[in-house]
């Protein structure tokens, strides 16, 4: 490649972070309502930044919820063009006591970038960004075309992006998409993710009385809905780890035993893996190994429990209500309509009618999976060899990125996922941080990418 292009990309290494650090002062935050100026502050920011690097058609695109950030360079005819999908909006702070430095004033570390949204996505959406400023600085063209598309509303489920990609099928239509939303398999390790979970989340409201009751005057005449919200959550789950829900793993795709011999060869330290979660021990479904459990197997999760007095002291009283926010995380081929059906009539059936019982269905998304031996894969790790000094492992991940499995079902183009946070880059935690070397690599190997695609055939 142009060694001019690298050669911008490391004289201007520190600007590339001071700037990172203004998008990471807007908190941009989709799940609260009172951020919703902040989080079009940073479409504008993210529209000024794709401007500044030299890309066309620069607008915001509305959408019933966020507005999606466009742009492209389409001039270079005969040549691939890479779709970049990412986020700007980020995940609320709290606990904000538990944070070192203010979550949206940046701060460098032991060469680590602290803020809520370094990693989770700015920083990597600025990665691709700062990429194509180089290629465009210094040789006033790319070597292929690009389109970038982000959007505000992934942390809260993407609710409106489905309809949005449907609905813009030409403007998005593209030889493949590239996505920097992952974590590496480990420092030093870097990988492509072939693989992303689904998920399927809900809020579960349990009323036993119409008011908080004396627990003396009345208690043991009526069902006490935390009592019979826990006894309900203590039947998703036999002691193995296995889900109960009737038909929940009807249309699990079992592992191959090719896909399970490759991850037994990945440098996976069970050991250190426990020690730095701080757990007395790992646990899951019984007969799998935790890659194996987080990569390709479901779960379900209990996100957040809350009934009755939970102040200092005690209080002798008997809670009206009860609730649970409940998710479960699926793997192909679970489709999350389906999973939903199976629960709601599951939990239905073993609530007893002593609590009224409320179900919503908050939001999901659908699993997905690549076959990763094409072209566009084999460009992107020797990008990544060109940036890291190293080739890619391919592994699959337990988070989800819902939009994924959409451009593969309504646009019928492969995904490459090539991220740079690191597995201890506290994602949605205190301390979210970017090491500063993934970053600046990760800049490089994008440089590369464009050349990679554009020489594929
Ligand atoms: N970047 C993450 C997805 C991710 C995290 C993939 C870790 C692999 C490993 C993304 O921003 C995210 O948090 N997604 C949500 C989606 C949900 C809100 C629908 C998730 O996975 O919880
Ligand atoms: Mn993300
Ligand atoms: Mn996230």
């Amino acid at each position: 490649m142009n060694a001019a292009v690298v050669d911008y990309i490391n004289v201007h290494r520190d600007r590339y972070v001071d700037e990172l650090k203004q998008f990471l002062a807007i908190p941009s935050v989709s799940a609260l309502p009172e951020h919703a100026g902040d989080v079009r502050r940073a479409a504008e920011w993210a529209a000024d930044a794709l401007r500044t690097a030299g890309m066309e058609n620069v607008r915001l695109m509305d959408t019933p919820g966020n507005p999606v950030v466009y742009a492209d360079w389409l001039n270079a005819p005969g040549k691939p063009t890479i779709l970049f999908y990412g986020h700007y909006d980020v995940q609320p702070v709290d606990p904000l006591n538990l944070w070192t430095s203010p979550p949206f004033e940046a701060t460098v570390r032991d060469g680590e970038l602290y803020a809520r949204g370094a990693c989770d996505d700015k920083g990597q959406v600025f990665m691709h960004i700062k990429a194509i400023e180089a290629h465009l600085k210094q040789t006033g063209s790319l070597p292929c075309n690009i389109k970038y598309f982000l959007e505000g509303e992934e942390e809260v489920g993407s609710v409106h992006l489905d309809d949005f990609v449907r609905d813009h099928k030409q403007d998005l239509s593209a030889d493949v998409v590239v996505v920097s939303d992952t974590p590496m398999f480990d420092r030093g390790v870097p990988s492509i993710t072939y693989g992303l979970r689904g998920l399927a989340y809900f809020q579960l409201d349990v009323r036993g009385t119409k008011s908080d009751l004396h627990s003396g005057a009345f208690g043991g005449a009526v069902a006490n809905p935390a009592i019979v919200l826990a006894q309900v959550l203590a039947q998703m789950k036999d002691r193995g780890g296995r889900i109960k829900i009737p038909g929940f793993y009807d249309a699990v795709r079992p592992l191959s035993d090719e896909e399970r011999a490759e991850w037994k060869k990945l440098p996976f330290n069970e050991t250190r893996y426990r020690k730095e979660l701080g757990a007395p021990k790992l646990f899951g479904e019984s007969g799998y190994s935790t890659l194996e459990r987080t990569w390709a197997r479901p779960t379900f999760d209990i996100n957040g429990l809350l009934s009755g007095f939970t102040g200092e002291g005690a209080k002798t009283v008997l809670p009206a209500t009860a609730m649970a926010k409940v998710s479960m995380r699926l793997v192909p081929d679970q489709d999350p309509q389906k999973i939903g059906d199976l629960f709601e009539e599951y939990v239905r059936k073993i609530c007893p009618k002593t609590v009224e019982l409320k179900i919503t269905r908050m939001h999901g998304g659908r699993p997905w999976m690549a076959e990763f031996d094409n072209k566009f894969v084999r460009a992107a790790g020797r990008a990544i060899e060109q940036g890291f000094g190293k080739t890619p492992v391919f592994n699959r991940e337990g988070g989800s990125i819902p939009v994924v499995a959409t451009f593969q079902q309504e646009l019928g183009i492969p995904s490459v996922l090539f991220g740079v946070g690191l597995p201890d880059d506290n994602l949605h935690a205190p301390n979210e941080k970017l090491d500063l070397g993934n970053f600046h690599n990760g800049i490089i190997a994008s440089a590369f990418l464009y050349q990679e695609i554009a020489a594929v055939e």
